[in-house]
């Protein structure tokens, strides 16, 4: 794509727009109640880009800064469905209720819409989340027929809810760590795989590969692998389709991107960095066991090393020692308590210490963030993008890229590169921050 300003043609954003959630746990639910508690006027979208951001325009002498949803083509709340799929048969009611996020009081004035919102059965296999394990599954020889499944259940939810358009974001838990494998590096094989029931074709990839197919663009906000591999991108290619992941940036992780980039722009050298979070609730439970945990692990990690740079700043950032602890603790809830001590050193080497204690809660970060991708992701596909969404990387832990690449994790980065995608979709400058031509100096 050039960076030049012309318009690109975007289909307009009438009708209805499902969105459909594999997971309808705390993260899944919280979303939910909480478009259906905006809608009524009962709360505020805070946290959300597309319901509360601005975007400045042109020069900043023009004064241009419309809201984000009112520049660009966006789903409007009124116009959402909502559905998904879980290994447990509660309605999005009683699984909010069971998660303990939202008052009870708040989703019993939501309570009819919620019941009325009723998973269809998981395509589940315990090997793949150890610490799980639910009734309400589908049954199925291959993986090749559990996929056939989810599109047959796909293409009821459109016709149920007279449905224009549909999006697929993963709230499911995170599965064990997988890596790529021969099977994931084509469509072919891939397909193969389904048919053989190949045992690194993880449930999540299941549900990818049917919402893919029918042409629905895929979030993965788990650090599961599911649609980074080169089968999924080959089929997201061929059906137009857009995809996104990794793993929803909130809590902890939200935090490092925030200040890891402030001390490099500084100049402060870091010699260590501890974080450790307790957390109650399901999730919290899921990566309780190691091989979950490995795989949000992997997640969280890579972040410092690629905002830090340390090859082109070895005197500040060799050698840094990080280190990631989750542990389940369940008093808490969903209201996570996440710790960070940091080591840096400034002039001369002088050592200093920031210490962070972040009384946080999981789903409220997650939530406008699963709206936004819905949304972004439903705007890619009108606009006519395909494949990887870099340009959602300010929603990710761990952002897919282009091989070729490397991730960008700075959260200030990441947001100017999704606004001046905006930009770029409706033919308006990209806005460099040079703004020498207000003063003149260079003539
Ligand atoms: N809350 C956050 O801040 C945050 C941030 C980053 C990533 N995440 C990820 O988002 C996901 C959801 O988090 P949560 O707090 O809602 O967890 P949760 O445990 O409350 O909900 C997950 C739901 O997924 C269901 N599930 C698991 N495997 C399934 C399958 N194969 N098919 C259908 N349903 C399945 C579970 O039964 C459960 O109801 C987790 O993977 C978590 O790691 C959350």
């Amino acid at each position: 794509m050039s960076e030049q300003s012309k318009k690109v043609e975007i289909k307009p954003a009438g009708g209805r727009l499902g969105i459909l959630t594999p997971g309808m746990g705390a993260v899944s639910t919280t979303f939910i109640a909480g478009v259906l508690a905006v809608r009524k006027g009962l709360g505020l979208p805070i946290g959300s880009l597309t319901q509360m951001g601005t975007i400045r325009l042109g020069k900043r002498t023009e004064k241009r800064f419309p809201r984000i949803k009112e520049f660009v083509p966006l789903a409007d709340l009124d116009n959402l469905s909502f559905g998904g799929w879980d290994i447990f048969e509660e309605d999005a009611y009683e699984s909010a209720v069971k998660a303990g996020v939202l008052e009870k009081q708040l989703l019993d004035q939501l309570k009819p819409e919620l019941q009325a919102i009723k998973p269809y059965p998981g395509v589940f296999e315990r090997k793949y989340v150890k610490k799980l394990d639910g009734p309400y599954v589908k049954q199925y020889t291959t993986k090749w027929d559990a996929a056939q499944m989810v599109m047959a259940d796909i293409q009821q939810f459109i016709e149920q809810n007279k449905l224009d358009r549909v999006v697929m974001v993963w709230c499911g838990s995170t599965e064990i760590y997988l890596k790529p494998e021969p099977v994931h590096q084509s469509l072919d094989a891939f397909e193969q795989g389904l048919k053989e029931n190949h045992p690194a074709i993880a449930p999540s990839m299941i549900y990818a590969y049917a919402a893919l197919k029918m042409g629905v663009p895929y979030a993965n906000g788990a650090p599961n692998l599911t649609v980074d591999i080169p089968a999924l991108y080959e089929l997201a290619k061929e059906t137009h389709t857009p995809i996104a992941g990794k793993d929803f940036k909130t809590g902890q992780t939200m935090m490092k991107t925030i200040l890891a980039p402030g001390l490099k722009a500084r100049l402060l050298g870091l010699q260590g960095w501890f974080s450790t979070n307790i957390l109650g609730n399901r999730d919290g439970e899921v990566l309780d066991d190691p091989e979950s945990f490995k795989t949000k692990e992997e997640s969280k990690l890579s972040v410092l090393e690629y905002i830090l740079q340390p090859d082109l700043y070895p005197e500040l950032y060799k050698n840094f020692y990080h280190k990631v602890r989750i542990n389940y603790y369940p008093p808490r809830g969903d209201n996570k308590e996440g710790w960070d001590n940091i080591d840096i050193f400034g002039w001369l080497g002088y050592p200093m210490q920031i210490k962070i204690d972040f009384l946080c809660r999981d789903s409220i970060l997650a939530a406008p963030i699963v709206l936004d991708l819905a949304l972004f992701m439903d705007l890619a596909k009108r606009a006519g993008f395909s494949g990887i969404q870099e340009w959602l990387s300010f929603y990710f832990k761990s952002p897919m890229h282009h091989p070729d690449l490397y991730p960008e994790h700075d959260l200030f980065i990441q947001l100017m590169k999704l606004k001046n995608t905006l930009r770029f979709m409706m033919g308006e400058e990209q806005i460099t921050h040079l703004g020498a031509d207000y003063y003149e100096y260079y003539k």
